[in-house]
């Protein structure tokens, strides 16, 4: 089911950018780089039909909140499908991720994850992203953004002070994992 969903909604909105879900060998990198151990305020950008937010939810603890930012009316109306009080489910652009948080009354996030195809945004779009998502993170905060090249790691490294890279090749197309810290 997962891939006829990503199939029929990527031809009909480019920004679904893959017609097929992360595997879940890509799912357990994003999550093992989440901690579990304690309350957590986690956003997810792009987070499609649920594939990591439903993991992630069973993973994180139970005082924690999570909040995903989805375009795509399909995948809202899979994501609100979801019976969990710690989730928020927000139909808008992950640009719009400072005012969110804003009505979220979150000051901080521990983590910020990203399966937006950031190479379709314009750069100056791009780069005010980032400075918003850097600037939501704590001060041990982390960004874990999943693409399927290599082409952001330039990017983050202008805006934050650190960053991995890991590929994932048990997914189709091979995933580039980041993972990125600190103010540059
Ligand atoms: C490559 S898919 C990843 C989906 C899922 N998280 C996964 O791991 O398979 C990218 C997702 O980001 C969403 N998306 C694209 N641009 C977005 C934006 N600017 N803000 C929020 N969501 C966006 C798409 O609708 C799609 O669900």
């Amino acid at each position: 089911m997962g891939t006829l969903n990503y199939i029929k909604n990527f031809f009909r909105d480019k920004n679904v950018a893959s017609v097929t879900p992360s595997s879940k060998f890509t799912v357990n990198q994003v999550i093992r780089r989440v901690v579990t151990d304690r309350p957590v305020t986690v956003i997810e950008y792009g987070p499609g039909d649920g594939v990591i937010t439903k993991p992630l939810l069973k993973a994180i603890h139970k005082e924690s909140t999570l909040i995903v930012i989805e375009t795509n009316e399909d995948f809202i109306n899979q994501l609100n499908q979801i019976d969990d009080p710690r989730l928020k489910v927000y139909r808008d652009t992950a640009e719009k991720v400072d005012e969110i948080a804003t009505n979220e009354h979150i000051p901080k996030a521990d983590h910020i994850i990203s399966g937006i195809p950031f190479s379709f945004l314009e750069p100056d779009v791009r780069e005010e992203l980032l400075t918003k998502t850097l600037d939501l993170l704590g001060e041990d905060g982390t960004f874990i953004a999943y693409q399927t090249s290599k082409h952001l790691k330039p990017f983050l490294e202008k805006t934050f002070s650190d960053v991995k890279l890991e590929t994932e090749y048990r997914n189709i197309p091979p995933m580039c994992i980041y993972e990125a810290f600190g103010s540059k």
